[in-house]
């Protein structure tokens, strides 16, 4: 068997031992979202330390667990923690997590993240609708033989953020009055932050926000038939369109301000899916 599917195998025969629930909607929890799981009536959790095999986060203030319960009346697996690219996984370790929700039952994928808004007239705070992506600056998850039993060989990309979804998450805005943004999400490798000549490259190409995430995790999603959503938190402007130097501190901090906003437009799109 193919090693990744045989891992991917091996984390879901261990998630089954302890948990019986079937979620429809999987959320990865960006910065700022990380205590979302109080907004959830909670039925199990399991700490990814505790799934054979399963790749763990290493940044701090990402814990690392998922919770399974109801967000209104929707099933929903959520990730409490998600491992990246940088921290030195191979790819198909960073998107396991998302497969695995996917073997779990999960048919929709809602992403959120925190990001670098390049958009004019972005200011920190801001939300963003990802309606479009560039992930061509990082390895793709589907990289090596194909799992079939995952999806085909080579996937169509075309609409990779589902249309119907985003007007859920529009309507959702605007019922809550938030000013919601609508762009393209570039991912790169990190963990450093952008040089401002790179942002100026990311522009050029169409980026409207740029962070270290959520790419991958989409193309995985779509590749098993996911329909895919997700949002950037703008925490910050990007190098060189931000007045100051970037730190990670600052970051989370941004991103905490706004949580509750970020929380409360999540939980309500999520009761409309
Ligand atoms: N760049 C990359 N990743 C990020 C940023 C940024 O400016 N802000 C939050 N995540």
């Amino acid at each position: 068997m193919n090693p990744v599917y045989e891992k991917l195998i091996k984390c879901y025969e261990s998630c089954r031992t302890s948990i019986h629930f079937t979620p429809k909607v999987a959320l990865v929890l960006g910065s700022g979202l990380g205590d979302y799981g109080n907004d959830i009536q909670v039925e199990a959790t399991l700490d990814y330390h505790d799934i054979e095999g399963f790749p763990v986060s290493t940044v701090p203030g990402h814990k690392g667990r998922f919770i399974f319960g109801y967000v209104k009346d929707v099933p929903v697996v959520c990730m409490q923690g998600r491992v990246h690219y940088y921290e030195g996984y191979d790819m198909s370790d960073v998107v396991l997590p998302v497969r695995l929700m996917k073997k779990m039952g999960a048919e929709i994928l809602f992403l959120t993240n925190a990001a670098g808004g390049i958009q004019l007239g972005m200011q920190a705070g801001d939300f963003m609708l990802i309606q479009d992506q560039i992930a061509s600056f990082v390895p793709s998850p589907l990289r090596g033989e194909n799992i079939d039993e995952l999806g085909v060989r080579f996937p169509d990309m075309s609409r990779i953020y589902d249309e119907r979804l985003q007007q859920i998450v529009k309507r959702a805005a605007a019922k809550l009055e938030i000013d919601l943004k609508a762009g393209t999400y570039l991912q790169l490798s990190g963990p450093q932050y952008e040089t401002p000549r790179e942002v100026a490259m990311c522009r050029l190409l169409g980026a409207d926000a740029v962070g270290m995430s959520t790419a991958c995790e989409a193309i995985a999603a779509r590749h098993m038939g996911m329909r895919v959503v997700g949002i950037s938190c703008i925490s910050n402007l990007a190098s060189g369109i931000s007045p100051t130097p970037l730190s990670h501190k600052e970051v989370q901090e941004a991103a905490d301000l706004v949580a509750p906003k970020f929380k409360a437009l999540v939980t309500e799109a999520i009761s409309c899916f």
